[in-house]
């Protein structure tokens, strides 16, 4: 943009406002402070609504800015065998990835969490993209999940985040609230592919992704990020983000067919912070919870979809 008159030399600040005009979706205005004589300032855009009322301005996140809480504990689900299979639990302070295809019980796991977060009397917070609240609270009280009554306490927050309408600058204050003024030590985002979609420039979801974890991390939050596969079955599955590596946790969540039936597996991928299982567990969703197996030893192949079972004698060697 260029200024016909060189007044920017003469005023004491500049301001640049924008309005950008994605292909779908509502209008995003993002500003960026220009100079501002004699203080630093924070660089870079930053996200804005007009409302009634005036400006509300969303600063753009600088993870390095919070001071590092050091909260050691794990978050354990109370399922047994599911704490057993991730080494005890989600550690507090770092992010753990639930990858699966669609309908593989990801966004369960991911409230079983948030509940055990609640029922010890923490808050935690679910930012949901891809389906309504009303769904995600009917699919948990079908489990059994005492959702309503964490929801009524103020103890659980389950924000519907429509990224047609919202700006990243917007959602990451959103989830600020969350841990700035309500210490939730669960957050979720459920999930990166609706995430991706609130970001006018893809390329750019990897580095805020990274800058946001590391807040997150700063702050002890267990933070949990859903990522959706495309396709089914198979081992043609592929993900629109790959954040495998930004996370300290990998979940990996799978459909496998065996005896005509479709059946889910769950394992453990890695584990940055320290050991967990490596065995591939049944993963069973019913009115009564979520239920993870013994270790499915008497197959081969699970992870190609299609697995083999092996005889009692090879599986127990
Ligand atoms: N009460 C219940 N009893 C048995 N199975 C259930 C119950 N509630 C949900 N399910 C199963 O769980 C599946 C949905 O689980 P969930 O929404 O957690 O999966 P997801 O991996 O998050 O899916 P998506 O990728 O579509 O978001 C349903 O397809 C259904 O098979
Ligand atoms: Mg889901």
């Amino acid at each position: 943009m260029t200024c016909r008159y060189k007044v920017q030399s003469i005023a004491h600040g500049a301001i640049r406002l924008e309005q950008l005009a994605p292909q779908y979706g509502a209008e995003r205005r993002r500003l960026m402070v220009l100079k501002y004589r004699g203080m630093a300032f924070r660089g870079g855009y930053h996200d804005y609504l007009i409302r009634r009322g005036g400006l509300l301005v969303f600063p753009r996140l600088i993870a390095s800015e919070r001071e590092v809480e050091p909260r050691l504990e794990r978050i354990a689900s109370g399922i047994p065998q599911l704490d057993a299979l991730l080494g005890g639990g989600l550690d507090r302070g770092s992010s753990t990835l639930i990858i699966g295809a669609p309908g593989t019980g990801k966004s369960s796991l991911a409230a079983v969490y948030a509940c055990a977060a609640a029922q010890k009397g923490e808050n935690a917070a679910l930012f949901i993209f891809d389906e309504s609240v009303k769904t995600f609270m009917t699919r948990g009280i079908g489990m059994g999940l005492d959702l309503q009554s964490h929801v009524s306490a103020g103890r659980l927050v389950i924000q519907q985040i429509d990224p047609a309408e919202m700006s990243p600058g917007e959602f990451i204050h959103r989830l600020r609230h969350e841990v700035d003024n309500r210490q939730a030590s669960v957050i979720v985002i459920d999930s990166l592919n609706g995430y991706l979609n609130a970001m006018p420039e893809e390329r750019f979801l990897v580095i805020q992704l990274h800058e946001l974890l590391t807040y997150l991390g700063h702050a002890g939050v267990a933070t949990i990020l859903i990522s959706a596969h495309q396709g089914l079955i198979g081992s043609q599955m592929t993900s629109p983000v790959d954040a495998s590596y930004l996370a300290d946790t990998a979940v990996l969540m799978r459909y496998y067919e065996t005896r005509g039936e479709v059946r889910q597996a769950i394992s453990v991928m890695k584990k940055r912070s320290g050991t967990h299982e490596r065995s591939i567990r049944d993963f069973r969703l019913s009115a009564d919870g979520v239920h993870v197996g013994p270790p499915l030893r008497h197959y081969r192949g699970i992870l190609t979809g299609v697995p083999v079972e092996t005889p009692p004698d090879e599986a127990s060697r």
